[in-house]
């Protein structure tokens, strides 16, 4: 279950499918950004044993996809390449608190919000492609990208309190709302043409108990909404 606090417009799918050579290539990087994510934490925390096989396994499943998209890339004769990268992350992290463990538990939860992100308009592009083969390659990335966020959420509730964690995740989901829809229309996984905020009714709540399986990624989440 996703905890976005908006939902994206139909105008990002139509952009995202009139680009798919740009999105293609750009998420590929992201796919190699999460796992340099996932090991960024793991040396910056090496004393937070219980953060280091689950990030190790989720980097390595990150590092998996990576190799798939760059394998459909060349599938369309497509090169890897570098791509200006959007000011979202920068943007979403600079709301995070400057000391720990709140800081920890921020960069968790920022993590947890872009792998929602990318769930959420995975599934779209998933159910708008035309090409089966692609849309099933998209169908099996975005139930990845849903546990993946579930993982994020579940080790923040290992450093503070679930009620907590609750809390901040719904204040940073309203912040990646809002830097969401301050982006220009870009084709990217993580550029503009998000939505109106959500009513807080519409949005998931509560947070399901977890359980964190050490070096073990899959079967961590539930269905992406
Ligand atoms: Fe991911």
């Amino acid at each position: 279950m996703l905890r976005l606090a908006s939902r994206t417009a139909p105008a990002w799918t139509a952009l995202a499918l009139a680009h798919l050579d740009e999105i293609l290539l750009d998420h590929a990087h992201c796919e190699k950004k999460a796992a340099g994510a996932a090991l960024t934490l793991l040396f910056q925390y090496p004393d937070r044993a219980e953060l280091q096989a689950p990030l190790a396994a989720l980097a390595r499943e990150e590092l998996a996809h990576f190799e798939a998209v760059l394998a459909e890339l060349a599938k369309r004769g497509l090169v890897f390449r570098r791509q200006r990268a959007s000011a979202y992350a920068g943007r979403l992290r600079s709301a995070s608190a400057a000391r720990e463990p709140a800081r920890l538990v921020d960069a968790l939860l920022c993590a947890a919000l872009i792998e929602a992100r990318s769930c959420e308009r995975l599934g779209l592009l998933a159910d708008a492609l035309a090409e089966p083969a692609l849309a099933a390659f998209y169908r099996a990335l975005h139930a990845a990208e849903a546990r993946h966020h579930a993982l994020y959420v579940e080790l923040a509730c290992q450093v503070a309190p679930q009620a907590e964690v609750v809390a901040r995740l719904a204040e940073l989901a309203v912040h990646e709302a809002r830097v969401l829809a301050e982006l220009p229309a870009l084709p990217r996984l993580h550029a503009g043409a998000g939505g109106a905020l959500l009513h807080v009714a519409e949005r998931a709540e509560p947070l399901e108990q977890h359980r964190v399986v050490h070096g073990r990624v899959g079967g961590l989440g539930g269905e992406p909404r």
